[in-house]
């Protein structure tokens, strides 16, 4: 049985903490799958960590749908939360209906995540009430890189610090099952975590949230060029794969790879007759 909303929420409810991961193929989605992971989010930071683009803007949701489905293939067990991307549910209520509806119908998510807050209560209050579970982000909103100058964090004044707790406050009465915080001071994302009923999923928002959600490459050290203050890299996944991309590379031109038992063989006989029959037509 796949992890519910209701799951989700019950967690914070009964003080249990848990933890959460990006996915983008079916791969990675089993091995968080069997390790008990129960969240997967189809984050819109493949544009960046997957696609080699600069920030999330360029993703499409024809990407999304894609990637969604690899992770509905790997996992049976984690609830999938595809990303809504830019542009691709802001434009009017219709539009956000119509394309979540898709990463439900053909992406295979059981609820969907957009970025917002005040500013989107209307269309998460819509998308609840047809039956699509909303996962809500506020805090730093990548989508919103231009307009907020950069990656930064949000609410380090008095009035950006009310802001967020208002936007939090919205995203929760429009019914969203959790809410994403992402890079914001810890003290704030306590505030908030203290006053909201739904689980705070936090990214760069310090210990206090409820949850905390990673993009799995930090969590795998799998960028070499850029490990950003709010991950803690587990592994060193980067230096292992160039290390075994470098000795293949030096197998193959000393001839140390492959050797016989890595090949297939023929009996001898079948090689003699070949040979002969190769010579008599030569
Ligand atoms: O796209 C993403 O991976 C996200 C997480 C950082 C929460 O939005």
């Amino acid at each position: 049985m796949r992890v519910t909303t209701s799951d989700i929420r019950k967690m914070k409810a009964e003080g249990k903490r848990f933890a959460a991961l990006t996915a983008y193929d079916a791969v990675t989605a089993k091995i968080l799958d069997d390790v008990g992971i129960p969240l997967l989010l189809v984050g819109d930071s493949l544009g960046m960590v997957v696609l080699g683009y600069e920030n999330t803007i360029p993703v499409t949701l024809d990407d999304i749908l894609y990637h969604t489905r690899a992770v509905a293939r790997g996992s049976h067990r984690a609830l999938i939360v595809a990303d809504m991307p830019f542009m691709t549910y802001q434009r009017s209520i219709d539009q956000a209906l119509e394309n979540a509806g898709r990463c439900i119908q053909e992406g295979g998510a059981q609820a969907v995540k957009l970025e917002g807050g005040r500013v989107m209560a209307e269309t998460i209050t819509r998308l609840v009430a047809v039956g699509i579970p909303v996962l809500g982000h506020i805090g730093l909103t990548p989508q919103s890189v231009h307009q907020l100058g950069g990656f930064k964090v949000q609410g380090k004044t008095l009035e950006a610090a009310r802001r967020l707790v208002d936007d939090a406050h919205a995203v929760e009465s429009s019914g969203a099952f959790a809410i994403v915080l992402e890079c914001i001071p810890a003290e704030i994302a306590r505030l908030i975590t203290e006053r909201l009923a739904i689980p705070t999923l936090g990214i760069g928002a310090g210990p206090f949230c409820d949850a905390e959600i990673q993009v799995s490459s930090d969590v795998l050290g799998w960028l070499s060029d850029f490990t950003p203050k709010h991950t803690r890299p587990y592994a060193k996944l980067a230096e292992t794969a160039a290390s075994a991309f470098r000795q293949f590379q030096d197998d193959v031109a000393t001839r140390s790879f492959p050797t016989e038992k890595e090949s297939f063989s023929v009996s001898g006989d079948i090689v003699a007759k070949l040979q002969k029959e190769l010579a008599s037509t030569s």
